[in-house]
């Protein structure tokens, strides 16, 4: 996404170190729906990986649940706490110079009340850096997007398939099928653009209801397996590198194998150590 206005922001008010004249804002999003220019996303859990896609010009970079998967190992996103969130959200923020920032708030930590949910969103934003929340459901999340929004934080939506409500959803299972589906999947769109979501994620939907909810938003539409109509896309990077084992979901391309060279060079490692190879002369000091 290129910005037509980011040299018209006027200096950080209160002193305090300025913010990059680059960074992408959520007007930044609108505009891009407005001029059919993609948004282009990644998760990021950590400060190098975080490093890297802003330099390559990342738009967003998700501190996804998806981290209690790809970081810590859970089967699914469920057991994921806010403490165990909070660090990773820090190091991408510190990280990211252009690209905004979003805090996945996980399961159980906004859904009982907005009063719980606006709580869990400060905490985000006071302690990690993040520009932005993302939270999970359609009408149900409504009213809690509406006080996060109220109390100045920006909400990203998630609606379609929401990995936590797996066990509710009867597992890894399309929604937005057939025209109940694809009639609810507009519901919930429509639902959290109402109650102030800056863009909204449609997860794991066919690509044609995927395409009325964009037609339909005045928001933008992240597409995570929604197909090509959507304002733009995101992946988990650790499936769109090639870091994660085992079967990855039909929508991801891969675009690199870091698990597969990383293992040829832990490889190649243990083998030079223990035939010599490793250190060399040039490895040692005088
Ligand atoms: O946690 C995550 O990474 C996500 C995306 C897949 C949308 O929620």
């Amino acid at each position: 996404m290129a910005f037509s206005d980011s040299a018209q922001e006027p200096a950080a008010p209160y002193g305090g170190a300025a913010s990059s004249p680059k960074r992408v804002r959520i007007r930044h999003f609108q505009q891009a729906k407005r001029d059919g220019v993609k948004i282009v996303g990644l998760t990021s859990y950590d400060f190098l990986s975080a490093g890297i896609f802003d330099r390559a010009g990342i738009d967003f970079l998700l501190v996804g649940d998806s981290a209690g998967n790809t970081v810590f190992g859970y089967d699914t996103t469920l057991p994921v706490t806010v403490d165990e969130l909070i660090p990773l959200t820090r190091a991408v923020a510190r990280a990211a110079k252009r690209a905004l920032v979003i805090a996945d708030l996980p399961f159980g930590s906004y859904e009982t009340n907005p009063r719980e949910a606006v709580h869990t969103a400060i905490r985000f934003m006071k302690e990690t850096g993040a520009h932005a929340v993302k939270l999970e459901g359609g009408e149900r999340s409504a009213e809690q997007i509406r006080h996060i929004v109220a109390s100045g934080i920006p909400v990203m939506a998630h609606v379609g398939f929401t990995p936590q409500a797996e066990h509710g959803l009867g597992g890894h299972v399309i929604q937005g099928r057939g025209e109940a589906g694809a009639e609810q999947l507009l519901r919930d769109a429509k639902a959290v653009e109402a109650a102030g979501a800056f863009a909204v994620v449609l997860e794991m939907v066919p690509s044609e209801s995927a395409r009325a909810v964009t037609e339909a938003l005045s928001i933008p539409t992240i597409s995570v397996g929604a197909g090509p109509h959507c304002d733009g896309q995101l992946l988990v990077w650790t499936d769109w590198a090639g870091f994660t084992t085992g079967r990855i979901p039909r929508f991801v391309k891969q675009y690199a194998q870091i698990g597969r060279d990383l293992e040829e060079a832990a490889n190649a490692f243990r083998e030079d150590v223990a035939s010599g190879a490793y250190p060399a002369p040039e490895h040692e000091y005088e």
